[in-house]
């Protein structure tokens, strides 16, 4: 049973060379990766969208080639009328050819929907979205890997469930690749991300409101820019819940989040830093509130034209995967952790100075790392430098650890570039509305009172901690003084240039 001669062309031929080409390929490269399945390679690419892509290809030409090659033969005139050809089940040639070309097409339509579902996959796996663009993703998947969130896939909070955002995320993926491929990125990426999916559809997956946490202690431990970084610990209860888990998300932070509870607000800002507005609606009793600040002038009109956005987890929590940490930050806890040694006199002032400044490249930053800190050491402390080479050299490692897992200059990727708004020390995060100016008409103001997000429990050099007592809290205490300055003036204004 051949088809007729007017069928075959040479797209005809080539389509289904290279469609059968590329489905050996297809077959090859999935039975090599069954066997040899560990490691970090792009075969699946490979595999599961280029060979199909060109396989569809291939297929697509032979219908092509067909239409074509009637077409030409017609407008020469070769009279000859279309006809389908005649199937004869009496025939047992033509039977058995039937039953080839059944069989072959169930086969090749199972193995094309096993494909799609290996296509689906992986287009949805780490390998995908955190490699695949090494240098334009290096940043979010080297924070990523040491968050809380290493083992929940990226797509688990940028995609989420639903074959709508499947598809959405595909298609803005698709100009992802092109951008990507001619370089038209931005540096850094642009955040924050203003259609990433609502936080209750991914976020409540896995923590979902009405099962939440209890109160948080927390410990920091700082280390001052003196001769002898000097040790200052604070201790915190968090009051992210009420006291008694039996009172729900009555009040505490995440209060926030309580069903009944809906705050929406108006940022001025793209970045969200600076908010002009914000409603508070009780979805109980329906009463609604409206805070302004009265020290930000804005026009009404002008108020109109400004997103619209309802407070949900990202509005606190904007890092919970991808945290990039200042300097002080870092450096601070590698001397907590033992791989900086608090001995070596002025190391944190020391590698402040050398972590502030702008490098073109990783490479570049960490030679000066080396540099400077030998110089350093050499020139202000050249007994230490002879006697404590060990511990130099550990902190230089220590510093470039820091610097790699925190500071990408390639995208431009830093703590400033992406602050982590759940804090208000080095920028304004809660002190966006928790500012005591913005108030309703009543004049009650979204409070600043240093005791409604956090107890200090205990605060003060190693030597010299003061502890509160029982369930009370004490008043702060600034670790070098400013007198009353931490009263009035926001704590991110100096500290965010502390770095
Ligand atoms: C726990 C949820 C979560 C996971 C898991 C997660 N992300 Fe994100 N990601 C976020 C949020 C939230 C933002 C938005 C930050 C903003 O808008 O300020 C973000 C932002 C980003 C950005 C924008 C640039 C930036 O740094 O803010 C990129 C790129 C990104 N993620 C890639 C990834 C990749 C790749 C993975 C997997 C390796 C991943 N994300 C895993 C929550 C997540
Ligand atoms: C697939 C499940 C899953 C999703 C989706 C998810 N998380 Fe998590 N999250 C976890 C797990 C697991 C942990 C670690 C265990 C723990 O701390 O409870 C965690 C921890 C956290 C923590 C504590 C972090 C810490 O350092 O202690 C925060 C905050 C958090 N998640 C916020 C978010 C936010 C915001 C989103 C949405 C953007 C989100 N999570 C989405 C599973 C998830
Ligand atoms: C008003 C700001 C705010 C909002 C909104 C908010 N959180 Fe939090 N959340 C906090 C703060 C502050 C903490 C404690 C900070 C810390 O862990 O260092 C916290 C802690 C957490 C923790 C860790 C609890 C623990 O004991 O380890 C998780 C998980 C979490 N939040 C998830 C969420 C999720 C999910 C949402 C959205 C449904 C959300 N949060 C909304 C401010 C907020
Ligand atoms: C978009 C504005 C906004 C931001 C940002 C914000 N809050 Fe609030 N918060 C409010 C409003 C409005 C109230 C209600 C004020 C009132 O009714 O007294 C509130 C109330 C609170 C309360 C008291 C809840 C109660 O009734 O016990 C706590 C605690 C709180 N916020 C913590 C935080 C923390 C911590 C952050 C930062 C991680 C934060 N908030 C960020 C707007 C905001
Ligand atoms: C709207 C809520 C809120 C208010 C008001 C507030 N804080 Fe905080 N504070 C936080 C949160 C959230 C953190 C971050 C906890 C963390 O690191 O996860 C924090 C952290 C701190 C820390 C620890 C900083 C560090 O890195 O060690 C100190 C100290 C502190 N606050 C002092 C104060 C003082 C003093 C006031 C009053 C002027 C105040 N806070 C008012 C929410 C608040
Ligand atoms: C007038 C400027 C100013 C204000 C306002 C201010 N600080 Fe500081 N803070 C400093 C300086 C300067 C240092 C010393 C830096 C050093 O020696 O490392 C410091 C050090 C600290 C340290 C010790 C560790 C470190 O990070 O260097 C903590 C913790 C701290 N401040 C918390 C706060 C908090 C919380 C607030 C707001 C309630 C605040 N500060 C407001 C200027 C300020």
């Amino acid at each position: 049973m051949k088809l007729p001669k007017h069928y075959y062309s040479w797209t005809t031929f080539i389509g289904a060379a290279i469609a059968s080409l590329s489905f050996l390929m297809i077959v090859f490269l999935f039975l090599l990766s069954l066997l040899f399945s560990e490691g970090e390679n792009y075969s699946g690419l490979f595999t599961f969208i280029i060979l199909p892509v060109i396989m569809f290809i291939g297929l697509i030409m032979i219908p092509i080639g067909i239409f074509f090659k009637k077409r030409k033969e017609q407008r020469r005139k070769v009279e000859r009328e279309f006809k389908f050809p005649i199937v004869d089940f009496n025939d047992s040639k033509q039977r058995t050819m039937l039953f080839f070309i059944t069989i072959g097409l169930t086969i090749f339509l199972v193995l094309s929907a096993l494909g799609s579902y290996q296509a689906f996959h992986y287009t949805e796996s780490n390998e995908f979205c955190g490699t695949l663009c090494h240098k334009v993703m290096e940043p979010e998947y080297v924070a990523y890997m040491g968050s809380a969130h290493e083992r929940v896939n990226c797509v688990e909070c940028h995609v989420g469930s639903g074959a709508g955002w499947y598809v959405r995320s595909k298609l803005s993926g698709l100009y992802q690749v092109y951008s990507v491929i001619a370089k038209a990125y931005p540096t850094p990426i642009e955040t924050p991300i203003h259609n990433l999916r609502p936080a209750q559809e991914t976020c409540e997956r896995c923590h979902w409101p009405e099962k939440f946490y209890d109160r948080k202690y927390l410990t920091h431990r700082h280390y001052m820019a003196d001769e002898e970084n000097t040790e200052w610990d604070i201790s915190l209860l968090l009051k992210t819940s009420p006291q008694y888990r039996a009172l729900g998300l009555q009040d505490g932070i995440h209060w926030h989040i309580n069903p009944n509870v809906k705050i929406e607000y108006k940022p001025a800002t793209f970045k969200r830093d600076v908010i002009a507005w914000v409603k508070y609606t009780n979805l109980s009793s329906g009463e609604e509130t409206i805070y302004r600040d009265p020290e930000y002038e804005i026009d009404e009109s002008v108020l109109d034209t400004l997103e619209l956005r309802t407070m949900d987890c990202l509005d606190c929590h904007n890092r919970p995967s991808h945290n990039y940490r200042s300097p002080t930050n870092f450096i601070d806890e590698a001397i907590t952790a033992g791989k900086i040694s608090s001995d070596l006199p002025e190391i944190k002032l020391t590698a402040m100075g050398i972590l502030v400044n702008d490098f073109p490249t990783t490479d570049s930053a960490f030679a000066f790392i080396d540099q400077e800190i030998d110089d350093f050491y050499l020139s202000n402390y050249p007994d230490v430098y002879d006697t404590n080479k060990v511990a130099i050299d550990a902190a230089k490692s220590a510093m470039k650890e820091g610097y790699s897992k925190n500071i990408f200059p390639m995208m431009k990727v830093k703590w400033n570039e992406y602050p982590n708004y759940l804090g208000h020390l080095e920028n304004d995060g809660c002190y966006r509305c928790h500012n005591d100016r913005f108030q309703n008409e009543r004049a009650t103001t979204i409070s600043r009172d240093c005791n409604l997000c956090h107890l200090i429990k205990a605060q003060g050099t190693p030597e010299n901690m003061e502890y509160a007592e029982g369930e009370g809290s004490l008043e702060f205490k600034h670790p070098i003084d400013i007198g009353d300055e931490w009263k009035e003036t926001h704590c991110a204004e100096c500290h965010s240039a502390l770095f």
